[in-house]
Parts: structure tokens; sequence; C-alpha cells
């Protein structure tokens, strides 16, 4: 459990320097009073998303040793350190590139691209997936409609891509912000799954309106 700050804990304060922006600032010290980023930081995590998966890990028994995982949206790599800390072999893709690490393949490429399932299937050895994640977020613009179908798009594609790859029996989660699931998206899931719930772990911040989307119990991947 991280010990939550308390109104006697000493909140670090950071002046606005003049050629750092408001936000900035804000950002810098939400970073330095967080304490899932000490201990991220203090456990050798690459950022502290890695408790996301953890804490829905803990709650659902995700991740078993032997098992295939892929990993989209996978940068800086926090993800993936989890998994293959639990004994599964993973393989991540990013817009973004990562410093290597044990047990994880990893491909610098757009997901948006139409190569980026080959490149993934190819990187599986062809065979099918335990698991496939997505924690996916694109830049936000603010403007709320804008925001929502970018990650929309980004969860459909990656649901498409979890129905050609997942095991039967398989697990698939996605980040999408809250209230955001398109119903129509939800009413495929339900027929290709087992069981649907949101998940929102306690490591993601209270104000941010994301929140994951676990879909268990592939019912296809017979193929
Ligand atoms: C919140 S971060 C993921 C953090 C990661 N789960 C971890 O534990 O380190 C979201 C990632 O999604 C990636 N991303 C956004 N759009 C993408 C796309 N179209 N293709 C691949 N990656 C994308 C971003 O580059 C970013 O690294």
């Amino acid at each position: 459990m991280v010990k939550k700050r308390t109104s006697r804990d000493k909140a670090v304060r950071v002046k606005t320097a003049k050629k750092r922006k408001n936000s900035s600032t804000r950002w810098l010290e939400r970073q330095l009073n967080d304490p899932y980023v000490a201990k991220a930081q203090m456990e050798g995590y690459r950022g502290r998303a890695a408790f996301k998966i953890k804490e829905i890990d803990e709650k659902i028994g995700l991740f078993e040793k032997g098992m295939l995982v892929v990993d989209l949206g996978a940068a800086p790599g926090g993800w993936c350190q989890v998994a293959a800390q639990k004994g599964c072999k993973v393989v991540g893709l990013d817009l973004l590139e990562i410093d290597p690490l044990p047990d994880v393949d990893f491909v610098q490429m757009d997901f948006t691209d139409d190569d980026a399932p080959d490149v993934l299937i190819k990187m599986m050895d062809n065979q099918k997936a335990d698991v496939v994640l997505s924690d996916m977020g694109p830049n936000t613009t603010g403007h709320r409609n804008t925001d929502h179908l970018r990650i929309m798009m980004l969860v459909e594609l990656a649901y498409h891509f979890c129905k050609d790859v997942l095991k039967p029996e398989g697990t698939f989660i996605a980040k999408v912000r809250q209230g955001g699931t398109q119903n129509e998206l939800l009413a495929e899931m339900k027929k290709d799954f087992k069981t649907i719930k949101h998940i929102k772990p306690p490591a993601s911040r209270k104000e941010s309106s994301e929140t994951y989307l676990v879909a268990q119990g592939f019912r296809g991947g017979n193929a």
C-alpha cells in the first residue's frame, strides 16, 4: 500500500520560474508530492503507471508465469516490467523508444499504422496471447469531444487486434475515459467476453477521468 499524504506532511512547493508555464509548475509540484512517484523510484519502476497494472493484477489475478502478454502504448515500460517480473513474456509497442528490458521484445511504431498488427504477430512468433493490454493515450487537446474520439479510436483498434490474437479465455484491458465507452463497442464486447468491468485502480489519479476496461474470458480464439 502506498501511504497517502496527510495534511501534516509538508507538501513540496515549486516556485514559478519565469520561463516555466503555470501548467508545468503544477505538473512538477504534483510529481514531487506524489507518493506513487517516490515509490516507483524506490522500487525501480520506470514510472508510477506500473502501480496501476500491479493493482489490477492484485485484484483480478491477471498475470501467470509463462503467459504471453502484448502491451500497447508501453513506454516508458512500467507495465512491461510488472508483467515480466511475474514471469510473462512481453511484446510491447509504442510511438516512443524504451530502454531494453529483460523478457520484453519491443518495437517503436505507431499502432495506427496498417503494418502494426502484422509486426506484432511476427514478434509473437505467431503464438496467441493470454493478455492484451492497452494503456495508449493520445496527447490531450483539452477539447473534450476530440480527446474522447481519439482515445476511443485507439481502444477500438486495440480491441479488433485483440480479437485476432487472443487465446480462448484470454483477457483484454484498455484505458478509457470514464463514462465514455461507446455503447456499440460495449455491446460487441459483451458478446465476445464472459465478463466486462471497469476498474479504477487507486494509483490512477482521482482527478483523472481515466479508468480501465477489463474484459475477461474471451469466447473466440479457436481458429
Ligand atoms: C500513459 S503512457 C503508457 C505508460 C505505460 N503503461 C507504462 O507503464 O510505462 C501512454 C503511451 O501511449 C503511447 N501512444 C499513444 N498513441 C499511440 C499510438 N498511436 N501508437 C503507439 N503508442 C501510442 C504514448 O507514446 C505513451 O507512451
